[in-house]
């Protein structure tokens, strides 16, 4: 089964309170949303290989670590993942970009697929595939059916605020998949929406309602 990862660092928590705050509008929002993927980056790469180089200071030779140059894309889930996107960039700005289209119809609540476009060697990258919120889980579960069809070698899938049935609907349907989340937070409302939650992550991203 998929490890979650909750990532209560203080200053991530910090920038979620702001987050969930109601008057926190789309500016500051997509801001946070931005410092708070930055600061989660960190922990997602944390296991990712770095290998021994030969280089020489102002003193000496000697060796030191860099990354081992893997192959990692990021899949934001549009629309609210694109918000995540940037701030991940800027950690491993030589990840390649994929894009995968879902949206929860209101009235059956299941995800609609509209688009997707991965980079063309993703069977040989992993994967940080991102979206703000996992809800039912029905669109994060739905993205990584279609991603897999690419075979991919790993996937890791990182969102802001997660609520329990949306956990245990992913590590349902993809055990193989880890999940890294800000909260895990406490239901979902009749409406599918997460509680206390944050909103309608889109919406709020881009000032949409
Ligand atoms: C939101 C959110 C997730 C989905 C989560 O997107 O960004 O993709 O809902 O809900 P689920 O876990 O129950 O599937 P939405 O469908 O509102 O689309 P948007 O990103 O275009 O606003
Ligand atoms: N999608 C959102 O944007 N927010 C929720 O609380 C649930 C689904």
């Amino acid at each position: 089964m998929g490890e979650v990862h909750v990532i209560d660092h203080p200053l991530i928590q910090h920038k979620l309170t702001l987050l969930r705050m109601e008057e926190t509008g789309p500016k500051e929002f997509r801001e946070l949303t931005d410092e708070v993927s930055t600061l989660m980056a960190y922990e997602v790469t944390r296991e990712l290989p770095v290998q021994e180089i030969e280089i020489e200071t102002p003193l000496q030779k000697t060796t030191a670590k860099v990354m081992a140059g893997k192959k990692l894309a990021v899949v934001p889930i549009l629309r609210a993942g694109l918000g995540m996107l940037d701030g991940i960039l800027k950690l491993i700005p030589t990840a390649r970009v994929g894009h995968i289209g879902l949206y929860r119809d209101p009235e059956t609540l299941k995800p609609v697929e509209y688009y997707c476009k991965l980079p063309p060697d993703v069977n040989e990258r992993e994967l940080i595939v991102v979206d703000p919120m996992l809800a039912t889980g029905g669109s994060a579960a739905a993205a990584l059916d279609f991603i897999k069809k690419r075979n991919p070698l790993k996937i890791r899938f990182m969102c802001l605020v997660a609520a329990p049935e949306g956990v245990d609907e992913l590590q349902q349907t993809h055990p193989d998949v880890d999940i890294y989340t800000a909260a895990v937070d406490e239901r979902l409302n009749e409406k599918a929406y997460i509680l206390p939650g944050l909103g309608d992550a889109g919406d709020r991203l881009y000032g949409t309602k």
